[in-house]
């Protein structure tokens, strides 16, 4: 199974990797990024995290012939600082890269509940954790239900959406994403637009329920505070997100670290304080024929900036 790297060489421009020294790719997936990094320059060395132990494995297998310059770990971006000092890393000197999501080979594995196309369980774990899509979907209260789908999935149908879950589990449990996607579908019609694009009515509470199962955006930001204390001066950080929410959240963290904190008593922005230097202004979209070439990259917005 195919992961072609979204935004590649947009992603090698900011990044980089010439000067050398060490990358940290936080979402490794497959390793197309990396792998890119590691090719682009020879004194580059880099450690690859990902949550899924697939990934790691597949990963690991695609870059072994980069012998030592790689590391990789499986645990979760969201403690990025703690993995990397188990491997002895206190600071990042080249970047960090975290191209956010599931990969191809999570989405399209239909045991893993990801996608509402293939009939599998309502799982959608990326990695180790426990709970999963069925549990929520099952055993959450009717507003628990209708929050996650209003601020994860942004669903206009969330409290119908959640009454039909009710009632339907009070029958049976709804066990598979087939059953998921019916139940969406009897609410909110066959097929929906936004933006001129005709989207599946299952697309936005399936986001909500991997977002949820996932805990993606506390991780994000998370993620996003380790990394710029982790990084040297000229240290860059590159983030693609699919999704408003995280991009959101990339958007506004690293607007604030550039403009420095405000002095309470001249409600002036203190520019010693600023922590980076934004080199993307809007967000990098991809190219109308990456989009054509690789329909997954088309919600694709990368934000990245140069520790000062
Ligand atoms: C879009 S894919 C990355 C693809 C990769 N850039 C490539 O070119 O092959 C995202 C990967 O990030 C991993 N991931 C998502 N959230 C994570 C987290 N909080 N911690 C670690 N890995 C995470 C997923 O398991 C998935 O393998």
């Amino acid at each position: 199974m195919q992961h072609v790297p979204v935004l590649l060489r947009e992603s090698l421009e900011l990044l980089a990797p010439e000067r050398g020294g060490l990358f940290v790719d936080c979402t490794l997936g497959l390793g197309g990024h990396a792998q890119a990094v590691l090719e682009a320059a020879p004194e580059a060395r880099l450690v690859g995290i990902d949550r899924d132990p697939e990934a790691i494995a597949r990963a690991g297998e695609r870059l072994s012939r980069f012998g030592a310059r790689v590391s990789l770990v499986t645990g979760n971006f969201s403690e990025v600082r703690s993995l990397l000092g188990e491997l002895g890393i206190e600071r990042v000197d080249g970047g960090l890269l975290a191209d956010l999501g599931v990969s191809s080979m999570q989405l399209e594995t239909p045991g893993r509940g990801f996608s509402f196309r293939l009939e599998g369980p309502l799982d959608m774990r990326m990695g180790a954790g426990e709970l999963t899509a069925g549990d929520i979907v099952n055993g959450y209260q009717e507003g628990e239900l209708v929050r996650i789908f209003k601020d994860y999935g942004e669903e206009r149908r969330s409290r119908r959406i959640a009454r039909e879950i009710v009632e339907r589990r009070a029958r049976k449990p709804v066990e598979t994403t087939g059953e998921l996607r019916e139940i969406v579908a009897g609410v909110s019609g066959p097929r929906h637009r936004t933006r001129g694009r005709r989207i599946d009515p299952a697309t936005r509470v399936f986001q909500a329920l991997r977002i949820a199962v996932n805990e993606e955006l506390s991780g994000l930001e998370k993620l996003l505070d380790q990394a710029v204390e982790l990084l040297d001066q000229d240290g860059r950080l590159v983030v693609i997100s699919y999704h408003s929410l995280e991009d959101r959240i990339v958007k506004h963290t690293l607007r604030n670290l550039a403009r420095g904190e405000v002095d309470q008593t001249t409600g002036r922005t203190r520019s010693e304080t600023r922590v980076i230097e934004l080199l993307t202004g809007k967000p990098v979209r991809p190219q109308p024929e990456e989009v054509a070439a690789n329909p997954r990259s088309r919600s694709a917005r990368l934000r990245a900036a140069r520790r000062l």
